[in-house]
């Protein structure tokens, strides 16, 4: 009896040292890798950041220079929203936003929409989406070039009734067979504008969330 105690003990044992090897491993690699997935995203960020907003504009570091915003008309269920904000010299320039459309065909569509301190449109770019491929995903710029209708753009260019797409009485193009999608786009940017009409002054002056603090509430 006491020799099946020891054999079981021995065997509980081998257990626990291959569980705990195995949980250093796995908490090893997340470690090595969480490194790496953070500078692509960084990357990623960066490179579509360049495409709504040339760098040549700004002088600041714009990827530190966030602040996080909780507005419905921005992002769906009290999501928090980061603003990238570019400045010459100290002075405001624009503001970079990363709306979510939650209305896309198959769900949300996350945007970079760029917007200057005059409340232009400087661009727009769709940086996550699950649109139909040869239906939905017109709004990719990888796709097509449909995005670019909303630089230059701005409230009252066109009038607010018509920030919508041709089918709803707008300006801006669907696509044959797809409606959904781009009047979930166009609605975004166009919030996102009024959002920034309404809190273009208190944007550029909110600080800076110190590394590891919670989320800044919306100005
Ligand atoms: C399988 C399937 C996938 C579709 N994917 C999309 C899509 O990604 N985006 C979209 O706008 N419409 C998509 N549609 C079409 C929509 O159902 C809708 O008919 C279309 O957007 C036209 O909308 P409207 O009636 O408001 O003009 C898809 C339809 C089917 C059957």
């Amino acid at each position: 009896m006491r020799g099946f105690a020891r054999q079981l003990l021995i065997t509980a044992l081998l257990l626990l040292g291959f569980a705990v090897i195995g949980v250093g491993l796995v908490a090893a690699t997340h470690e090595a890798t969480k490194e790496r997935i953070a500078e692509n995203h960084r990357r990623m960020l960066l490179r579509f950041m360049n495409q709504v907003l040339p760098p040549e504009r700004y002088d600041n570091d714009i990827l530190r220079d966030r602040v996080q915003v909780v507005d419905p008309r921005l992002a769906p269920h009290g999501e928090a929203v980061t603003v990238y904000r570019a400045r010459r010299q100290g002075r405001p320039v624009a503001a970079v936003f990363t709306t979510v459309a939650p209305d896309g065909y198959n769900g949300r569509i996350e945007l970079l929409v760029g917007v200057d301190v005059s409340g232009r449109v400087t661009g727009v770019r769709v940086v996550d989406h699950h649109e139909t491929p040869g239906l939905g995903d017109a709004i990719d710029i990888r796709k097509s070039h449909w995005v670019e209708e909303f630089r230059g753009r701005r409230l009252g260019d066109p009038p607010l009734k018509r920030w919508a797409v041709k089918k709803d009485g707008g300006v801006f193009d669907q696509f044959t067979g797809a409606t959904i999608t781009p009047r979930a786009v166009v609605k975004a940017v166009r919030h996102t504008l009024l959002y920034f009409q309404e809190h273009r002054k208190t944007l550029f002056t909110l600080p800076v969330p110190r590394a590891g603090g919670g989320t800044g509430e919306g100005p």
